[in-house]
């Protein structure tokens, strides 16, 4: 896996979400939770707010921009990038600790190439651990501060959360881009939200 850094100004990445969500520091969202349970930890009203803006949202805009400037020039070819980022919230003390696992197992291309970008703080078990080759299951996290980000192989490596004891709650988004010589149609959807694999659909071309 390899850390980049990019300029956190160009894009108000975190800027953007503390406004929709209405919180000055997003590493402390856990204590505006009124519920807080291994049901609800997945599924937060911050996870709800975030997957409610709209495509034309500025977080959007901005976030094509970067896979324009930032990511597209770490390829030597065309790519395609998963349209709609992922969110997620790692909340301080969260009960709902995801099985390890490569993204290949849940339909996922084995040439997709993962990046992952926190917004507050990732270290120690706020963070993603993941192992450093195939097979080897030596884990260990991926720790990068706002305005960093990992290119890093999710298909093939074993990774996964723990239980945060950082007493920060980690705010990351990540997505997945294909190089398009890769690109292959199929009938293949994603477990989560059942979108299939295709252009236009899961992906995006610049
Ligand atoms: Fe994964």
């Amino acid at each position: 896996m390899n850390k980049f850094s990019y300029d956190i100004y160009s894009y108000g990445f975190a800027l953007l979400l503390k406004r929709a969500v209405g919180s000055e520091d997003l590493s402390v969202l856990h204590e505006e939770l009124e519920t807080f349970n291994v049901d609800t930890d997945q599924s937060s009203k911050y996870h709800k707010i975030f997957y409610s803006l709209s495509e034309n949202h500025q977080f959007f805009l901005n976030f094509k921009r970067f896979v324009k400037d930032e990511i597209r020039p770490l390829f030597d070819e065309d790519i395609i990038f998963q349209r709609k980022p992922t969110f997620r919230l790692h909340f301080k003390g969260n009960l709902a600790v995801g099985a390890f696992h490569r993204d290949r197992d849940y339909n996922h291309s084995m040439h997709e190439v993962n990046f992952f970008v926190p917004l507050t703080e990732a270290f120690d078990s706020n963070t993603v651990w993941v192992e450093s080759e195939e097979g080897k299951e030596d884990f260990s996290p991926m720790e990068a501060s706002y305005g960093e980000f990992y290119m890093w192989d999710g298909a093939n490596l074993s990774h996964g959360n723990k239980k945060n004891t950082t007493g920060s709650t980690r705010v990351s988004f990540d997505f997945r881009v294909l190089p398009k010589s890769k690109y292959t149609t199929s009938d293949k959807k994603s477990v989560t939200q059942g979108v299939p694999f295709e252009i236009g659909k899961y992906y995006e071309e610049l």
